[in-house]
């Protein structure tokens, strides 16, 4: 069966998803978890916009070996060298350049004629030659291109050695017959495509991008760019769990294959969702938490009876278990550690002995710890964000008819410090008395809260958005006790502000 090759982007448009910025180390995790998962390129970054973003490409080409690495850069010679650069250690490295062929993008962003635009794709193909030789060039806006020019372009950089060429629906626009026609006919007028791999990098403004990925194969594309849980720009990238799950479920239709290992979607998913903050909405297709869950009575009976009246495709398929409990107060080390291999994670002996802390913290709360409930675990204690502040106490008292008022003790460099402030509610006043504490002034953009499972005393996952004086920073914290997570994930966020800065980034 022939192969289509999964493009991801999660760590380059995916991160460019309003508030999902990741640290270095983040992306690493998250690179490895791609390799795990079996995506044949990874795009790491584009490494002429950040230094961290440099730093993050030239890491991943370090650390993970069997993906290609791609990185970004526009049709500009500064870019195109610090992709090249920061893929220099890659054993299989891929400058990804791109530039606007649509008359809007032309005379607006570029300020540019079709001819000029022309000799850019050129010399930026010729250009990122050097560095590698897979190269791959975008036409950006291409849907909304004159046809006749943009296979100018795609013949022009065939010629200069560009391997790859991707058709992007940069702004979401396209119509799934209209987009495999487009396919169709570069395919029939292009010279030279049959020797390129064509790709297609779909945006989901209509709600149509897996669905143009999937009518472009049909017409020819090899490639399709996609994103861990529909990341990306505005409503996001093509969702990779649905294109690759689409080909596996409906390969009678479609006959095609991919090199994703399924039973990794649903941790990637979950790994992605935690370290950019950003929640998948439980009617997600393939991830979301309803997305195998059967609410109606008839529905119910069915797959009581045979999975497949209602289920087109099995939770275990994806790597979702299913089984409830899995440890307990009583539970030991070896259990433990055990348990979070199953669950992929293989942990240095002082990271174990900390998440071992935090689960024994956990159990005292919690009768039933979960899956999620470890997974959580881990990846709070794992993190490369120092612990500047922590928070050591926390009272709050409220009500309907009093002043909220907290009193708050955060533990900095072994020294603790104490504040009290009043508030709308007990979480206001706790910030408030977090920030007199750190003379910190932070403006909460977004505050969001989750259970991690089910049941009453069930974890409760705190995400924020807040702003200091440069970006959106994100911050996590979870407890079974609400505004313990809320404060938790203040001081996160706090912390993450001192790291950037620190960092510079
Ligand atoms: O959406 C787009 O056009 C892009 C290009 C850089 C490929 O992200
Ligand atoms: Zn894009």
């Amino acid at each position: 069966m022939e192969r289509v090759f999964i493009f991801d982007t999660t760590l380059r448009d995916g991160e460019q998803t309003p508030g999902a910025s990741l640290t270095v180390r983040e992306k690493l995790e998250i690179a490895r978890q791609l390799e795990k998962l079996g995506v044949d390129v990874i795009e790491a970054g584009f490494p002429a916009t950040s230094p961290g973003d440099f730093e993050a490409v030239r890491r991943i080409t370090q650390e993970v070996s069997v993906p290609v690495i791609a990185a970004l850069a526009r049709a500009l010679p500064f870019d195109i060298e610090r992709a090249g650069e920061a893929l220099k250690k890659a054993k299989n490295g891929r400058v990804h350049t791109f530039i606007g062929t649509s008359p809007i993008h032309m005379k607006y962003q570029l300020n540019k004629s079709p001819q000029q635009v022309l000799q850019l794709a050129r010399k930026a193909v010729k250009l990122a030659r050097e560095y590698t030789s897979k190269v791959e060039f975008s036409p950006m806006d291409a849907t909304r291109s004159d046809f006749v020019f943009l296979c100018e372009v795609i013949e022009a950089v065939i010629n200069e050695g560009a391997g790859v060429i991707n058709i992007p629906d940069t702004v979401g626009y396209s119509a799934p017959e209209e987009f495999g026609n487009l396919i169709q006919r570069i395919m029939e007028k292009v010279p030279g495509i049959n020797e390129t791999i064509l790709s297609v990098h779909c945006h989901d403004d209509l709600g149509m991008a897996t669905a143009n990925s999937l009518a472009a194969v049909k017409k020819g594309a090899r490639q399709i760019e996609c994103a861990i849980n529909g990341l990306g720009e505005r409503a996001g990238n093509t969702s990779l769990e649905e294109v690759v799950m689409a080909l596996k479920t409906r390969q009678d239709f479609f006959s095609f294959s991919t090199s994703i290992h399924t039973q990794q979607i649903y941790r990637t998913s979950r790994l992605v969702s935690r370290l950019t903050g950003i929640f998948v909405q439980p009617n997600k297709a393939i991830v979301g938490e309803n997305a195998f869950r059967h609410e109606s009575g008839i529905h119910q009976d069915g797959v009581l009876k045979k999975a497949a009246t209602f289920e087109i495709m099995s939770p275990s398929s994806i790597g979702v278990k299913g089984e409830g409990l899995v440890l307990g107060k009583l539970s030991g080390r070896h259990a433990f550690k055990e348990r979070l291999k199953e669950l992929g994670f293989l942990l240095k002996d002082e990271e174990l002995e900390l998440a071992f802390g935090a689960f024994k913290e956990l159990a005292d709360k919690k009768k039933n710890i979960y899956d999620e409930d470890l997974v959580f675990i881990v990846e709070e204690k794992i993190s490369e964000i120092p612990e500047v502040y922590t928070l050591d106490y926390i009272h709050t008292v409220t009500g309907n008819k009093i002043l909220s008022t907290a009193t708050v003790r955060v533990k900095k460099k072994g020294e603790m410090f104490q504040e009290a402030a009043c508030g709308d509610g007990p979480v206001d006043a706790a910030y408030k008395a977090i920030d007199r504490i750190t003379g910190i002034r932070l403006a909460l953009v977004d505050y969001s809260i989750h259970s991690v499972t089910g049941g009453k005393d069930a974890l409760g996952e705190v995400m924020i958005k807040v702003k200091g004086e440069g970006d959106l920073i994100t911050g996590k914290g979870a407890s079974t006790d609400i505004i313990e997570a809320s404060a938790k994930a203040y001081i996160n966020a706090i912390n993450r502000l001192v790291y950037r800065q620190r960092n510079n980034k």
